[in-house]
């Protein structure tokens, strides 16, 4: 039989897994680690961290699975999008990775936004300049920490650090290098006007490939380490997102993906780069050799769930640590028990500011609407919905460019309840349905490695063959009537709001200082 390992380089550790050309997984394993946010809106992780969790993970998997080393055909990586690791000519890490979710750059986006100009971002980047993205970073180093700057001889992203140190080759390729915003996402280069006009260097940049491609091969010392053959081939792999949307086959137009975990994103694969204008949702290369995908990404989706959990329903996390459940279990049981539109109780979702459609670090949550009739069942739903119409936010933008939107896969905590996921059919206006793999971003890792070995002809091929639907939802006319109502208040709101958002962005500021 032949294997594939596929690794995710996440934010709260790595992961990885073992499958047969079947997709059967076969182990899997998981190191956590830590996120330090040194200063308020900073967040940075060790590189060496994520370096003995992969280690640790692959050891794990080979000897779990008790197959033979030359049985594993390749590796696979994907990580978490973003972070930017500098490493110097003796190819030491400059200092701590700053990450995706690493806000401190908004003066560097202006600077960006004004010295590469819309027009270039639209034509050659496709996206904005974003805290969260790549570029902002390397530039905020470049000003803030000069000699750190000075001595970088190269910039890796996260997987692509984990590559350097499995294989010793400095490589990329197309799905990560895209959330950089120093790359032409229509050519799948680099962009050299993009570079002059930042004033960056190209030989900064690693050498890029696709997603399929092998760019190295596991070293004598790693092999050592972790009981895999030496010479292994290692695959480009993908950004997570790209990887996840490989994983769920979502790699053809006409197939949507809806991920409801601790972020949102919206994802449709295209043949052509598309652009919304505005630039509210994001145009990246996929790991498919010459297609793309158009993502809107919501900040807190299920984080904004979790966050409920968390801080208001000790009463269900109690009951459910008794019946030995899922505490959203008996969340969402609640929410059921409320009408869709929750007697008009709107909940906003931007508890982490919002990348789509309003690009606002500013942005905050909120209960709009609260009356005395409103019990708790209200409140849990309401949080539900107000991330599901966050969800259908990006889904129109989407749906605006023409696109081809077609069924849509629901992953992530979103796809787990019954009442979610038909929420989400009536108010996407879409049929939903859920797939038999639940395996994230490392499995699409793997599925990439498979073809970049000639396990399977396609990742095509390869998904077609593993990847099942187990369900399907179709809208309900009915509550598709009221949510529709109940959505354009919504839209409303963040407008209405966005002066106080700022204002009380600036409070804060000055009372926590
Ligand atoms: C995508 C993004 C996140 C990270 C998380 O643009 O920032 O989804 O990739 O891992």
């Amino acid at each position: 039989m032949e294997y594939m390992i596929g690794i995710d380089v996440g934010t709260t550790g790595t992961k990885a897994i073992l499958m047969d050309k079947n997709g059967k997984l076969i182990a899997s394993a998981l190191e956590e680690y830590p996120l330090s946010t040194p200063r308020p809106k900073w967040a940075e992780q060790d590189p060496i961290d994520w370096w003995r969790a992969t280690v640790k993970t692959i050891a794990t998997v080979v000897s779990k699975s008790k197959v033979k080393p030359d049985e594993i055909q390749s590796v696979g990586l994907s990580g978490q999008m973003h972070g930017l690791v500098l490493i110097d000519k003796n190819h030491n890490v400059l200092r701590p990775a700053i990450l995706w979710c690493d806000v401190r750059t908004t003066e560097q986006c202006h600077y960006i936004t004004e010295k590469v100009g819309k027009e270039l971002l639209v034509k050659s980047t496709c996206n904005p300049a974003l805290e969260g993205f790549t570029a902002p970073k390397l530039i905020w180093v470049r000003d803030n920490e000069p000699a750190v700057y000075e001595k970088a001889f190269k910039f890796l992203l996260p997987k692509d650090y984990i590559r350097f140190r499995l294989t010793g080759e400095i490589a990329t390729e197309v799905s990560d290098a895209a959330g950089t915003i120093l790359f032409d996402v229509r050519n799948r280069k680099w962009s050299q006007e993009v570079l002059d006009r930042l004033g960056v260097s190209s030989d900064l940049m690693p050498p890029c490939y696709e997603s399929i491609d092998i760019c190295g091969r596991i070293t004598p010392k790693v092999a050592e380490m972790t009981g895999l053959k030496v010479g292994t081939p290692v695959v480009g792999g993908g950004a997570d997102n790209a990887c996840t949307a490989v994983g769920n086959g979502i790699v053809v137009t006409g197939r949507t993906s809806a991920s409801i975990g601790t972020s949102g994103t919206m994802l449709t694969p295209t043949d052509t780069p598309e652009v919304d204008p505005s630039l509210r949702a994001h145009t990246f290369c996929h790991c498919v050799p010459y297609k793309w995908y158009i993502m809107g990404v919501m900040l807190s989706a299920g984080g904004a769930f979790r966050w409920f959990r968390d801080t208001i329903a000790d009463r269900e996390v109690e009951q459910a640590k008794n019946e030995g459940i899922d505490p959203y279990e008996i969340l969402t049981k609640e929410a059921s028990q409320a009408e869709p539109g929750c007697e008009g109780l709107v909940f906003l979702p931007y508890l982490m500011g919002e990348r789509t459609p309003h690009g606002d670090a500013n942005a905050k949550g909120a209960f709009f609407g609260l009356t005395l009739r409103h019990k708790r069942e209200h409140l849990i739903r309401s949080v539900m919905e107000g991330v599901t119409y966050g969800m259908r936010d990006s889904l129109d933008i989407i749906r605006n460019l023409g696109l081809n939107v077609g069924q849509i896969t629901a992953t992530g905590g979103g796809a787990r309840s019954q009442l979610w996921r038909q929420m989400q059919a009536d108010i996407y206006d879409a049929e939903v349905v859920t797939i038999n793999i639940a395996e994230g971003p490392a499995f699409g890792a793997a599925i990439l490695a498979g073809v970049g070995a000639g396990v399977y002809d396609s990742i095509e091929e390869a998904t077609d063959s593993i990847i099942g639907i187990t369900s399907k939802t179709q809208p309900i006319a009915e509550n598709k009537k009221v949510y529709n109502e109940y959505f354009q208040i919504y839209r409303s709101l963040y407008p209405a709001l966005k002066p106080e958002f700022d204002k009380v962005t600036e409070l804060v500021a000055k009372f926590t200082a």
